[in-house]
């Protein structure tokens, strides 16, 4: 299995009510308008700091946008085709994802929702955030600017199995359509629930085979789905897919029967819920800033340096990864397939015990 992969047979851990945390936790305008400024200064300013390199500014590949769509304001849907004529790009399947190098070495990751078999483009859909860094860079792409990317990498695989059940809410459609698509073209029994606030903010609902099987659900036609009317005529043992909000996935998890294959993937991180507070220095003489349980050390560095890379949030890119010089970190990474940490220690995620304090190499 691998050490990406987000899955949870019968119950879903998160144990907060599926009220709308999604929404919550508004963006301090200032604060992510200093962050915009920071990460746009983030190479010059590494390049000053003794054994920090500037974040590579462009990915293993090279890739150039040969369509933007804009199917509502929120959503940009980019088509992406390598700079190199005559490359192929790397093979992918659904639930595949891919970095997005953006301006400034800012590093996001967007799943593949295109056709896999077409190695001569990508596709991805972004939603923007507000506030957002990423997604703003993203949706101020035109054609034929050229980005970097890595990958494809797979977070959230898809099982063959004999029938599927999924469920998507809004963007969480990307990594489900190609999903859908497969299972459609190879015959297999499936269930489809498509949510959303509104039609507007629901793309690729032309995508979407035909049938009884396939529910689309906007909450302004049909108010907010029921949780069980996500899950209704779930057989036991067929695997459920979900992707979009923390609630949706929440409580789709808690109406999957133990023993039901459960496969989810996040776009946003997870609370953290069994943390301790702890301590970080930044370097052998630099301030100590203290780490409450409730929040991750991530957190509290982009308060002090708003310019700090960061990029999946959830301990599984490297991106925010940094030197431990002191301590006895929890590490709580899945670096992917396994990879060493080589001492690093990776503040989105890893912690340290009560009251303990950690020295980083910042
Ligand atoms: C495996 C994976 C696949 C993904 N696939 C897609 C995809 O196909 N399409 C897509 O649009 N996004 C996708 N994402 C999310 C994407 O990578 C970015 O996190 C997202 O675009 C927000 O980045 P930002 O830089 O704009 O926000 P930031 O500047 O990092 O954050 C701004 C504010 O928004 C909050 N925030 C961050 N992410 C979200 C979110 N998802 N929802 C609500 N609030 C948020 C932050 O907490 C912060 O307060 C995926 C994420 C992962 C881990
Ligand atoms: S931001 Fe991806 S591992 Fe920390």
């Amino acid at each position: 299995m691998s050490d990406d992969r987000e899955r949870r047979v019968g119950h879903h851990a998160d144990p907060r009510p599926p009220t709308d945390l999604f929404r919550s936790g508004r963006p301090d305008r200032f604060m992510l308008g200093l962050a915009r400024l920071a990460a746009r200064l983030e190479p010059l300013t590494a390049r000053l700091r003794p054994g920090h390199p500037p974040p590579k500014p462009t990915g293993d590949l090279s890739v150039r946008v040969v369509r933007t769509e804009r199917p509502s304001p929120d959503i940009a849907v980019l088509t992406l085709a390598p700079v190199a004529p005559e490359t192929t790009l790397p093979a992918w399947q659904p639930g595949h994802h891919v970095d997005v190098v953006l301006d400034g070495g800012v590093v996001r990751q967007y799943s593949l929702n295109g056709d896999p078999s077409d190695r001569s483009r990508y596709r991805i859909a972004v939603r923007r955030i507000e506030g957002g860094l990423g997604s703003g860079l993203a949706h101020g792409l035109r054609e034929g600017d050229v980005l970097g990317l890595r990958g494809p990498r797979n977070a959230f695989p898809f099982a063959r199995a004999e029938r599927y059940l999924f469920v998507a809410g809004g963007i969480g459609i990307t990594p489900i359509l190609p999903m859908v698509v497969a299972a459609h073209a190879a015959g297999l029994p499936y269930r489809l629930v498509y949510t959303g606030r509104s039609r507007s903010g629901m793309p690729f609902l032309d995508e979407l085979p035909e049938g009884p099987d396939v529910s689309v659900r906007p909450d302004d036609e049909y108010g907010p789905p029921k949780a069980a009317d996500l899950t209704r005529g779930l057989e036991p043992g067929t695997p459920v897919y979900v992707c979009g909000p923390a609630p949706l996935i929440a409580a789709v998890g808690a109406l999957v029967p133990t023993g039901t294959p459960f496969y989810s993937e996040r776009f946003s991180p997870p609370p953290v819920v069994d943390g301790r507070p702890f301590e970080v220095r930044l370097g052998r003489s630099g301030p100590v800033l203290p780490i409450e349980a409730h929040e991750t050390a991530l957190d509290v560095l982009l308060r002090v340096r708003p310019g700090t890379p960061y990029s999946c949030r959830q301990g599984f890119c490297g991106t925010c990864r940094v030197g431990l010089v002191e301590g006895e970190p929890e590490h709580r990474d899945r670096p992917t397939g396994g990879a060493p940490r080589d001492g690093g220690f990776t503040p989105c995620v890893s912690r340290a015990g009560e009251g303990e304090r950690i020295v980083l190499d910042l």
